[in-house]
């Protein structure tokens, strides 16, 4: 189905070294619009590095990035976001003591006509583009340090959204959070999804991934292992690729699958 569209992301053999070690080597992924896309793999197998080069942190040896079916010239943050790639790490990337608008807006805050910060739009904004992420969320007045983790990272997803993002990276989004906050990412999840952006998750916890991802890539030692719909392989063949690096019929081999 998504076959026939133009991806919104193309990878296209990716390399990049640090020192002598290849980090990533000749790494393809491809992402479709309203597409979850899941990269696994072992610590150290590259799966920060490579997203880093698409959002434009590492700046890559070798490899192509195409977006939307051009050539995209990315080589730093400022090029991302212009091509709408925005990230979240884990590491909830907020301003703990202003409240969510001033975190949505902060670095681009609105202004009136006369020069103020302008208050009202500011939350008039946050509170369309939070009530379509998160309906439940009423804590506008609060800083956001007096929120929960969920809460928080969804304030982090609104600030992305704002940014007009297209192609969301999340690297470990829920690593920091407990089940029900990690639970309500996940309906943020599936809320972009509906939206029709692209997702790039990165998680250590193969379940959460089956229940998010359409598709998996697996990476081991800076390889790409394979990949597959999720649709189409058991968690355990999944493992079996992170682990052994071995695949399965019913995903597709990648330079870093082991013959056999
Ligand atoms: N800035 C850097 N300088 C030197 N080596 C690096 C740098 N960034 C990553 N590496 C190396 O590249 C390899 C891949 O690291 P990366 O962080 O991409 O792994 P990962 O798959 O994200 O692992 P994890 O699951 O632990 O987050 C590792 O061997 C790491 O030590
Ligand atoms: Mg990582």
């Amino acid at each position: 189905m998504s076959e026939q569209r133009t991806p919104l992301v193309e990878m296209k053999n990716v390399s990049i070294s640090f020192g002598g070690i290849h980090a990533v080597e000749g790494a393809s992924v491809d992402l479709y619009p309203g597409e979850v896309v899941a990269l696994l793999g072992h610590n150290g197998a590259g799966k920060s590095t490579l997203i880093k080069i698409l959002s434009g942190a590492y700046k890559r040896d070798g490899g192509e990035i195409v977006i939307n079916g051009k050539p995209a010239d990315i080589n730093n943050p400022r090029d991302a976001k212009k091509y709408g790639i925005e990230t979240i790490y884990q590491s909830l990337a907020v301003a703990d003591n202003v409240d969510a608008a001033a975190n949505l807006y902060l670095g681009r805050e609105l202004q009136t006509p006369w020069g103020t910060l302008d208050d009202v739009a500011m939350e008039a904004k946050t509170r369309e583009v939070m009530g379509r992420l998160n309906p439940n969320f009423q804590r506008f007045k609060e800083p956001v340090k007096a929120l929960s983790g969920g809460q928080r990272q969804s304030v982090a997803i609104a600030r992305a959204i704002l940014f007009d993002a297209r192609i969301l990276i999340m690297d470990e989004p829920t690593a920091a959070l407990g089940p029900q906050e990690t639970a309500q990412v996940g309906e943020l999840i599936l809320q972009l999804k509906r939206d029709g952006i692209g997702i790039f998750l990165i998680s250590h916890d193969i379940h959460d991934v089956f229940d998010l991802a359409d598709r998996v890539f697996v990476m081991k030692n800076g390889k790409v292992v394979g990949h597959a719909r999720t649709a189409d392989v058991t968690k355990d063949e999944v493992l079996g690729m992170i682990i052994m690096g071995k695949v399965p019929p019913g995903a597709t081999a990648g330079p870093g699958a082991i013959a056999g």
